[in-house]
């Protein structure tokens, strides 16, 4: 199973990829944790992207697309991969089908998390992950048992340094600009499905897991 999550910045995307990597056993590529991986271990790529993410914008597709293109042609890839903030305009779209295309592998799906806007700067300036394990939580919908620590491991929780309300601000005005088209874009080429992404997140789980049992 090959897929790509659109969907706009705190749709929900990485929440619902690292439940299918359980389901499914097929790895999530986020261009995101790679980038943030990146700028922690400051790698000149790392130093690059650093000034794009923290303003908001995208980093350049020349850098984004050298690092998905080293991820997919990695062996645990064959078995199939959810893309999870990629491509995010229409150019890396146009390059990622001449990739996949060049190894064999089509896409099957772009599965599109629907959320009203109104609810996304709620869902991002709450967003608080695990320094450790990554587990996600919010402190508006979904908070720790103990402010600060990780439910799972004690670890300590921190703030993506992008989800500062005027960064949150850019970063969806840079979704409504440049990464909305591609719903049409993947709707055109006939394998666009769309999500409500309201409501728990085990409810949208299952309606991503019906579509899903379809394509199988
Ligand atoms: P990236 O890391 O991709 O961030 P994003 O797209 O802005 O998406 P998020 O991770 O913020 O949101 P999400 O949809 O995964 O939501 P989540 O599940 O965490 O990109 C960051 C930056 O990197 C970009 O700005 C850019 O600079 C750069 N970049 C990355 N990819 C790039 C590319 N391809 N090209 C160029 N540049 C690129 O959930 C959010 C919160 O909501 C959490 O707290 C969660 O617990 C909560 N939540 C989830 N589901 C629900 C629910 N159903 N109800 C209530 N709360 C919920
Ligand atoms: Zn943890």
């Amino acid at each position: 199973m090959r897929l790509v999550f659109l969907g706009a910045p705190g749709a929900g995307k990485g929440t619902q990829a690292k439940r299918l990597v359980e389901k499914y056993g097929i790895p999530q590529i986020s261009t995101g944790d790679l980038l943030r991986a990146a700028v922690a271990a400051g790698t000149p790529l790392g130093k690059e992207a650093k000034s794009y993410m923290d303003r908001g914008e995208l980093v350049p597709d020349s850098v984004v697309l050298g690092m998905v293109k080293e991820r997919l042609s990695q062996d645990d890839c064959k078995k199939g991969f959810i893309l999870d903030g990629f491509p995010r305009n229409v150019a890396q779209a146009e390059a990622l089908d001449k990739m996949l295309s060049e190894m064999n592998m089509p896409l099957d799906l772009a599965l599109n998390l629907d959320v009203p806007f109104d609810d996304l700067m709620k869902r991002l300036t709450g967003r608080r992950t695990c320094k450790v394990c990554g587990q996600m939580y919010n402190i508006y919908y979904s908070p720790s048992k103990v402010e600060g620590k990780c439910d799972k491991c004690g670890g300590e929780l921190f703030q993506r340094d992008d989800d500062k309300e005027e960064t949150i601000r850019k970063r969806l005005e840079v979704y409504r600009a440049q990464t909305e088209p591609l719903i049409d874009y993947y709707s055109k080429k006939g394998i666009l499905k769309s999500v409500s992404g309201t409501g728990s997140i085990d409810e949208i789980f299952n309606s991503i897991c019906a579509i899903l049992e379809k394509i199988k």
